[in-house]
Protein backbone atom coordinates (compact mmCIF):
# COMPACT_ATOMS: atom_id res chain seq x y z
CA UNK A 1 0.00 0.00 0.00
CA UNK A 2 1.44 3.40 -1.39
CA UNK A 3 2.23 5.92 1.42
CA UNK A 4 -0.48 8.11 0.69
CA UNK A 5 -3.50 5.82 0.78
CA UNK A 6 -1.32 4.75 4.16
CA UNK A 7 -2.07 8.28 5.51
CA UNK A 8 -5.09 8.67 4.15
CA UNK A 9 -6.49 5.94 5.66
CA UNK A 10 -5.02 6.72 9.08
CA UNK A 11 -5.98 10.14 9.15
CA UNK A 12 -9.73 9.57 8.94
CA UNK A 13 -9.50 7.23 11.96
CA UNK A 14 -7.12 9.66 13.52
CA UNK A 15 -9.54 12.30 13.28
CA UNK A 16 -12.64 10.19 14.25
CA UNK A 17 -10.78 9.15 17.44
CA UNK A 18 -9.85 12.95 17.91
CA UNK A 19 -13.77 13.67 17.89
CA UNK A 20 -14.56 10.78 19.83
CA UNK A 21 -16.85 9.38 17.31
CA UNK A 22 -17.24 5.74 15.22
CA UNK A 23 -16.93 5.37 11.34
CA UNK A 24 -21.11 5.62 10.58
CA UNK A 25 -22.89 5.01 7.59
CA UNK A 26 -26.08 6.77 7.35
CA UNK A 27 -28.38 4.78 8.58
CA UNK A 28 -29.08 1.48 10.50
CA UNK A 29 -30.55 -1.51 8.20
CA UNK A 30 -32.53 -4.75 9.14
CA UNK A 31 -31.69 -7.62 7.51
CA UNK A 32 -33.44 -10.94 7.34
CA UNK A 33 -32.27 -13.74 9.65
CA UNK A 34 -33.48 -16.78 6.54
CA UNK A 35 -30.22 -16.04 4.76
CA UNK A 36 -28.28 -17.89 7.41
CA UNK A 37 -30.48 -21.19 7.95
CA UNK A 38 -32.48 -21.55 4.87
CA UNK A 39 -31.36 -24.71 2.42
CA UNK A 40 -32.72 -23.11 -0.53
CA UNK A 41 -30.80 -19.89 0.05
CA UNK A 42 -27.63 -22.03 1.06
CA UNK A 43 -27.98 -23.70 -2.92
CA UNK A 44 -28.03 -19.87 -4.06
CA UNK A 45 -25.04 -18.93 -1.97
CA UNK A 46 -23.06 -22.69 -3.85
CA UNK A 47 -23.82 -21.78 -7.01
CA UNK A 48 -22.07 -18.18 -6.35
CA UNK A 49 -19.13 -20.18 -4.36
CA UNK A 50 -18.93 -22.04 -8.04
CA UNK A 51 -19.58 -19.29 -10.05
CA UNK A 52 -16.71 -16.94 -8.15
CA UNK A 53 -12.73 -17.20 -8.68
CA UNK A 54 -11.76 -18.04 -4.67
CA UNK A 55 -8.72 -18.11 -3.26
CA UNK A 56 -7.48 -21.67 -2.22
CA UNK A 57 -3.70 -22.01 -1.64
CA UNK A 58 -1.04 -20.36 -1.17
CA UNK A 59 1.86 -20.26 -3.81
CA UNK A 60 4.48 -21.74 -1.98
CA UNK A 61 1.83 -24.90 -0.89
CA UNK A 62 2.74 -26.08 -4.84
CA UNK A 63 6.38 -24.51 -5.00
CA UNK A 64 7.46 -27.29 -7.19
CA UNK A 65 6.90 -29.27 -10.12
CA UNK A 66 4.42 -31.74 -9.30
CA UNK A 67 3.58 -30.37 -6.27
CA UNK A 68 -0.13 -31.35 -5.33
CA UNK A 69 -3.15 -31.17 -3.28
CA UNK A 70 -6.51 -32.65 -3.32
CA UNK A 71 -9.68 -30.91 -1.89
CA UNK A 72 -13.11 -30.56 -1.60
CA UNK A 73 -14.40 -26.87 -2.84
CA UNK A 74 -18.28 -26.03 -2.50
CA UNK A 75 -18.80 -29.93 -2.46
CA UNK A 76 -16.60 -31.15 -5.71
CA UNK A 77 -13.51 -33.08 -5.57
CA UNK A 78 -10.39 -30.51 -6.83
CA UNK A 79 -6.82 -31.61 -7.48
CA UNK A 80 -4.85 -28.89 -8.11
CA UNK A 81 -1.31 -29.21 -9.38
CA UNK A 82 2.35 -27.68 -10.41
CA UNK A 83 2.73 -29.04 -14.06
CA UNK A 84 6.31 -29.56 -15.46
CA UNK A 85 5.86 -26.44 -17.01
CA UNK A 86 5.23 -24.49 -13.80
CA UNK A 87 2.07 -23.57 -13.98
CA UNK A 88 -0.56 -24.19 -11.72
CA UNK A 89 -3.78 -25.81 -12.74
CA UNK A 90 -7.23 -27.24 -11.52
CA UNK A 91 -8.90 -30.79 -11.80
CA UNK A 92 -11.62 -32.18 -10.84
CA UNK A 93 -10.49 -35.46 -9.47
CA UNK A 94 -11.83 -37.38 -10.87
CA UNK A 95 -10.75 -40.43 -13.69
CA UNK A 96 -11.95 -40.07 -16.90
CA UNK A 97 -12.79 -43.88 -17.42
CA UNK A 98 -15.47 -44.60 -14.93
CA UNK A 99 -14.86 -42.35 -12.49
CA UNK A 100 -12.72 -43.21 -9.74
CA UNK A 101 -11.40 -40.74 -7.11
CA UNK A 102 -8.19 -40.24 -9.21
CA UNK A 103 -5.68 -38.92 -6.13
CA UNK A 104 -6.65 -40.73 -2.90
CA UNK A 105 -3.99 -38.66 -0.47
CA UNK A 106 -4.28 -34.85 0.45
CA UNK A 107 -0.68 -33.92 -1.00
CA UNK A 108 2.37 -34.52 -2.48
CA UNK A 109 4.80 -34.20 -5.42
CA UNK A 110 4.60 -36.34 -8.58
CA UNK A 111 4.81 -36.67 -12.28
CA UNK A 112 1.97 -39.42 -12.91
CA UNK A 113 -1.39 -39.64 -10.96
CA UNK A 114 -2.52 -42.78 -11.58
CA UNK A 115 -6.11 -44.33 -10.87
CA UNK A 116 -6.44 -46.92 -8.27
CA UNK A 117 -9.05 -48.67 -10.20
CA UNK A 118 -7.68 -49.84 -13.61
CA UNK A 119 -4.67 -47.46 -13.57
CA UNK A 120 -5.27 -44.90 -16.10
CA UNK A 121 -2.69 -42.47 -15.58
CA UNK A 122 -2.47 -38.90 -16.43
CA UNK A 123 0.83 -36.42 -15.97
CA UNK A 124 1.06 -33.59 -13.91
CA UNK A 125 -0.17 -31.60 -16.60
CA UNK A 126 -4.00 -33.42 -17.08
CA UNK A 127 -2.92 -35.30 -20.16
CA UNK A 128 -3.65 -38.92 -20.11
CA UNK A 129 -0.50 -40.86 -20.73
CA UNK A 130 -0.90 -44.56 -19.86
CA UNK A 131 -4.58 -46.51 -20.15
CA UNK A 132 -4.28 -50.75 -19.84
CA UNK A 133 -4.82 -52.70 -22.23
CA UNK A 134 -6.16 -50.04 -24.76
CA UNK A 135 -5.54 -51.18 -27.90
CA UNK A 136 -8.26 -53.92 -27.29
CA UNK A 137 -10.27 -52.15 -24.81
CA UNK A 138 -10.54 -49.25 -26.51
CA UNK A 139 -9.67 -49.18 -30.02
CA UNK A 140 -9.17 -46.12 -31.67
CA UNK A 141 -9.15 -44.08 -28.15
CA UNK A 142 -8.34 -40.73 -28.69
CA UNK A 143 -6.29 -39.69 -25.25
CA UNK A 144 -6.88 -35.52 -26.42
CA UNK A 145 -10.24 -35.91 -25.65
CA UNK A 146 -9.77 -38.13 -21.81
CA UNK A 147 -7.69 -35.31 -20.53
CA UNK A 148 -8.29 -34.60 -16.55
CA UNK A 149 -11.57 -32.33 -16.39
CA UNK A 150 -9.95 -28.88 -16.35
CA UNK A 151 -11.40 -25.95 -14.41
CA UNK A 152 -10.60 -22.31 -14.51
CA UNK A 153 -6.81 -21.43 -12.32
CA UNK A 154 -4.46 -18.48 -12.10
CA UNK A 155 -2.06 -17.51 -9.66
CA UNK A 156 -1.88 -14.36 -8.67
CA UNK A 157 0.46 -11.99 -5.75
CA UNK A 158 1.50 -15.02 -4.10
CA UNK A 159 -2.03 -17.30 -3.97
CA UNK A 160 -3.78 -19.66 -6.53
CA UNK A 161 -7.39 -19.32 -7.44
CA UNK A 162 -10.00 -21.71 -8.67
CA UNK A 163 -12.86 -20.79 -10.65
CA UNK A 164 -15.18 -23.58 -11.47
CA UNK A 165 -17.27 -21.69 -13.84
CA UNK A 166 -15.37 -22.53 -16.91
CA UNK A 167 -12.15 -23.79 -17.85
CA UNK A 168 -10.75 -20.47 -18.86
CA UNK A 169 -8.30 -18.74 -16.52
CA UNK A 170 -9.70 -16.59 -14.17
CA UNK A 171 -9.65 -12.31 -15.11
CA UNK A 172 -8.58 -11.63 -11.69
CA UNK A 173 -8.14 -7.80 -12.76
CA UNK A 174 -11.91 -7.58 -13.44
CA UNK A 175 -12.66 -9.57 -10.42
CA UNK A 176 -11.04 -7.54 -7.89
CA UNK A 177 -12.38 -4.33 -8.68
CA UNK A 178 -9.54 -2.32 -7.73
CA UNK A 179 -7.91 -4.06 -5.37
CA UNK A 180 -5.87 -5.89 -7.56
CA UNK A 181 -2.34 -4.25 -7.26
CA UNK A 182 -3.00 -3.76 -3.96
CA UNK A 183 -2.92 -7.66 -3.30
CA UNK A 184 0.22 -7.41 -5.19
CA UNK A 185 1.74 -4.39 -2.66
CA UNK A 186 1.11 -7.27 0.17
CA UNK A 187 4.06 -8.84 -1.13
CA UNK A 188 2.68 -12.28 -0.47
CA UNK A 189 4.74 -14.09 -3.25
CA UNK A 190 7.70 -14.09 -1.01
CA UNK A 191 6.20 -15.03 2.38
CA UNK A 192 5.66 -18.43 3.11
CA UNK A 193 2.96 -20.56 5.53
CA UNK A 194 4.07 -20.75 9.29
CA UNK A 195 1.53 -22.85 10.26
CA UNK A 196 -2.25 -23.82 8.99
CA UNK A 197 -5.22 -25.40 11.32
CA UNK A 198 -8.57 -26.51 9.92
CA UNK A 199 -11.47 -25.96 12.65
CA UNK A 200 -15.23 -26.78 12.18
CA UNK A 201 -17.76 -25.28 13.32
CA UNK A 202 -22.08 -25.15 13.53
CA UNK A 203 -22.62 -21.68 12.28
CA UNK A 204 -23.38 -20.27 9.34
CA UNK A 205 -19.90 -18.98 7.25
CA UNK A 206 -20.99 -15.34 6.78
CA UNK A 207 -21.58 -15.17 10.92
CA UNK A 208 -17.02 -15.25 10.90
CA UNK A 209 -16.86 -13.03 7.86
CA UNK A 210 -19.27 -10.63 9.37
CA UNK A 211 -17.41 -10.79 12.77
CA UNK A 212 -14.36 -9.49 11.15
CA UNK A 213 -15.65 -6.61 9.43
CA UNK A 214 -16.52 -4.75 12.68
CA UNK A 215 -14.80 -3.52 15.78
CA UNK A 216 -17.87 -3.12 17.67
CA UNK A 217 -17.95 -6.64 19.29
CA UNK A 218 -14.05 -6.68 20.45
CA UNK A 219 -14.22 -4.99 23.89
CA UNK A 220 -16.65 -7.36 24.82
CA UNK A 221 -16.12 -10.76 23.29
CA UNK A 222 -12.81 -10.68 22.97
CA UNK A 223 -11.88 -8.53 26.27
CA UNK A 224 -9.63 -11.54 27.26
CA UNK A 225 -7.82 -11.88 24.04
CA UNK A 226 -6.84 -9.05 21.18
CA UNK A 227 -9.25 -6.15 22.79
CA UNK A 228 -6.54 -4.42 24.37
CA UNK A 229 -4.54 -4.55 21.28
CA UNK A 230 -7.53 -2.11 19.82
CA UNK A 231 -9.59 0.64 20.37
CA UNK A 232 -13.35 0.46 21.35
CA UNK A 233 -15.26 0.21 18.32
CA UNK A 234 -13.34 2.20 15.87
CA UNK A 235 -12.84 0.35 11.95
CA UNK A 236 -13.52 2.23 8.90
CA UNK A 237 -14.40 -0.08 5.31
CA UNK A 238 -14.32 0.47 1.85
CA UNK A 239 -16.39 -1.24 -0.88
CA UNK A 240 -14.01 -2.56 -4.01
CA UNK A 241 -17.20 -4.16 -5.93
CA UNK A 242 -17.97 -6.83 -3.52
CA UNK A 243 -14.82 -6.88 -1.83
CA UNK A 244 -14.02 -4.90 1.38
CA UNK A 245 -10.68 -3.27 2.76
CA UNK A 246 -11.70 -2.65 6.47
CA UNK A 247 -9.15 -0.74 8.49
CA UNK A 248 -8.83 -1.52 12.69
CA UNK A 249 -7.04 0.79 14.37
CA UNK A 250 -4.61 -0.36 17.35
CA UNK A 251 -4.45 0.96 20.75
CA UNK A 252 -1.85 3.10 19.60
CA UNK A 253 -3.44 5.27 17.35
CA UNK A 254 -3.01 7.99 19.36
CA UNK A 255 0.93 8.54 18.64
CA UNK A 256 0.43 9.48 15.45
CA UNK A 257 -0.54 12.97 16.33
CA UNK A 258 2.60 13.51 17.85
CA UNK A 259 4.25 12.60 14.48
CA UNK A 260 4.88 14.07 10.89
CA UNK A 261 2.98 11.92 8.10
CA UNK A 262 5.20 11.22 5.98
CA UNK A 263 6.70 9.23 8.58
CA UNK A 264 3.16 7.34 9.25
CA UNK A 265 3.43 3.27 8.94
CA UNK A 266 -0.02 1.77 8.54
CA UNK A 267 1.63 -1.38 9.72
CA UNK A 268 2.44 -0.25 13.39
CA UNK A 269 -1.09 1.25 13.81
CA UNK A 270 -3.69 -0.68 12.08
CA UNK A 271 -4.45 -3.90 11.06
CA UNK A 272 -6.02 -4.01 7.64
CA UNK A 273 -8.08 -6.63 6.92
CA UNK A 274 -9.04 -7.86 2.99
CA UNK A 275 -12.35 -9.54 2.76
CA UNK A 276 -12.48 -11.06 -0.96
CA UNK A 277 -15.31 -12.25 -1.68
CA UNK A 278 -16.65 -14.25 -1.04
CA UNK A 279 -14.84 -16.46 1.37
CA UNK A 280 -11.44 -15.21 1.94
CA UNK A 281 -10.24 -12.75 4.34
CA UNK A 282 -6.76 -11.91 5.15
CA UNK A 283 -5.94 -9.90 7.94
CA UNK A 284 -2.81 -7.99 7.60
CA UNK A 285 -0.48 -7.36 10.31
CA UNK A 286 2.78 -5.39 11.00
CA UNK A 287 5.02 -8.51 9.80
CA UNK A 288 2.31 -11.07 8.83
CA UNK A 289 -0.98 -12.15 6.86
CA UNK A 290 -3.45 -14.21 8.84
CA UNK A 291 -4.98 -15.95 5.67
CA UNK A 292 -8.85 -16.91 6.77
CA UNK A 293 -10.06 -19.34 4.50
CA UNK A 294 -13.87 -20.63 4.75
CA UNK A 295 -15.48 -23.78 2.85
CA UNK A 296 -19.23 -23.62 3.52
CA UNK A 297 -20.39 -26.81 4.09
CA UNK A 298 -23.92 -26.27 4.78
CA UNK A 299 -26.35 -23.88 5.69
CA UNK A 300 -25.19 -23.95 9.64
CA UNK A 301 -22.31 -25.57 9.34
CA UNK A 302 -18.46 -24.09 7.87
CA UNK A 303 -14.89 -25.16 8.10
CA UNK A 304 -12.17 -22.28 8.08
CA UNK A 305 -8.31 -23.05 7.36
CA UNK A 306 -6.71 -20.27 9.01
CA UNK A 307 -3.24 -19.93 7.89
CA UNK A 308 -0.68 -17.46 9.47
CA UNK A 309 1.69 -16.71 6.61
CA UNK A 310 5.09 -14.94 7.11
CA UNK A 311 7.94 -13.17 5.09
CA UNK A 312 9.72 -17.03 4.09
CA UNK A 313 13.34 -15.43 5.18
CA UNK A 314 11.95 -15.00 8.39
CA UNK A 315 10.75 -18.49 8.81
CA UNK A 316 13.79 -19.24 11.15
CA UNK A 317 14.25 -20.86 14.51
CA UNK A 318 15.06 -17.37 16.47
CA UNK A 319 11.50 -16.03 14.87
CA UNK A 320 9.16 -19.22 16.04
CA UNK A 321 8.32 -18.20 19.18
CA UNK A 322 6.94 -14.90 17.68
CA UNK A 323 5.02 -16.73 15.30
CA UNK A 324 3.33 -19.17 17.49
CA UNK A 325 2.33 -16.47 19.51
CA UNK A 326 0.66 -14.61 16.92
CA UNK A 327 -0.75 -18.18 15.90
CA UNK A 328 -2.02 -19.16 19.03
CA UNK A 329 -3.56 -15.53 19.77
CA UNK A 330 -5.44 -15.94 16.47
CA UNK A 331 -6.85 -19.03 17.01
CA UNK A 332 -7.88 -17.96 20.48
CA UNK A 333 -10.05 -14.95 18.91
CA UNK A 334 -11.04 -17.31 16.38
CA UNK A 335 -12.28 -19.46 18.93
CA UNK A 336 -14.63 -16.84 20.67
CA UNK A 337 -15.68 -16.03 17.81
CA UNK A 338 -16.47 -19.96 16.80
CA UNK A 339 -18.82 -20.04 20.18
CA UNK A 340 -20.67 -16.70 19.80
CA UNK A 341 -21.28 -17.85 15.81
CA UNK A 342 -23.09 -21.34 16.94
CA UNK A 343 -24.70 -19.57 19.88
CA UNK A 344 -26.58 -17.47 17.14
CA UNK A 345 -27.01 -20.16 14.57
CA UNK A 346 -29.16 -21.68 17.31
CA UNK A 347 -30.46 -18.07 18.57
CA UNK A 348 -31.60 -17.88 14.73
CA UNK A 349 -33.02 -21.01 14.38
CA UNK A 350 -35.28 -20.79 17.43
CA UNK A 351 -37.46 -18.26 15.27
CA UNK A 352 -36.67 -15.73 18.03
CA UNK A 353 -35.74 -13.22 15.83
CA UNK A 354 -37.14 -12.32 12.19
CA UNK A 355 -34.55 -9.30 11.44
CA UNK A 356 -31.14 -8.97 12.91
CA UNK A 357 -30.27 -5.33 13.85
CA UNK A 358 -26.89 -3.60 11.95
CA UNK A 359 -25.79 -0.96 13.34
CA UNK A 360 -24.64 2.68 11.94
CA UNK A 361 -21.16 1.79 12.69
CA UNK A 362 -21.67 -1.97 11.71
CA UNK A 363 -22.38 -1.26 8.08
CA UNK A 364 -19.96 -3.50 6.49
CA UNK A 365 -22.30 -6.12 6.99
CA UNK A 366 -24.98 -4.76 5.72
CA UNK A 367 -22.37 -3.81 1.93
CA UNK A 368 -21.17 -7.83 2.08
CA UNK A 369 -24.38 -9.25 2.71
CA UNK A 370 -25.75 -7.16 -0.57
CA UNK A 371 -22.89 -8.22 -2.40
CA UNK A 372 -24.31 -11.87 -1.82
CA UNK A 373 -27.77 -10.93 -2.86
CA UNK A 374 -26.35 -9.28 -5.78
CA UNK A 375 -23.92 -12.19 -6.74
CA UNK A 376 -26.84 -14.48 -6.24
CA UNK A 377 -29.15 -12.50 -8.82
CA UNK A 378 -26.35 -12.36 -11.05
CA UNK A 379 -26.04 -16.05 -11.87
CA UNK A 380 -30.23 -16.50 -12.15
S1 LIG B 1 -12.08 -45.78 -13.01
FE1 LIG B 1 -10.11 -44.98 -13.19
S2 LIG B 1 -9.02 -46.37 -14.37
FE2 LIG B 1 -10.99 -47.19 -14.24
FE1 LIG C 1 -14.38 -11.57 16.53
Amino acid sequence: MNSELQIALLDELVALQVDKQPFLDAQWVKAGVDRYFDPAHFADELAVFRAQPRIVLHSSELAEPGAYRTMQLSGRPLLIVRGEDRRVRAFFNVCRHRGAELVGDGEGCSKRFSCPYHAWTWNNEGQLVGVPHEKTGFPDLDRSELGLREIGCAEHAGWIWVSQQSDDEPDLEAHLDGLHDELGGLDADGMAIYQSETFEFDANWKLIVEGGIEAYHFRVAHKDTIAPLFLDNLSSYQCFGPHLRSVLPRSNLAELQEMTRETWDIGVYANVIYTIFPTTQFLVQEDHIAWIHLEPLAADRTQLRLSTVVPASELTPERERHWRLNHDLTVRTLSEDFAIGAGIQRGLQSGANTHLNYGRFEGALDKFNRSVDAAIAAIQ
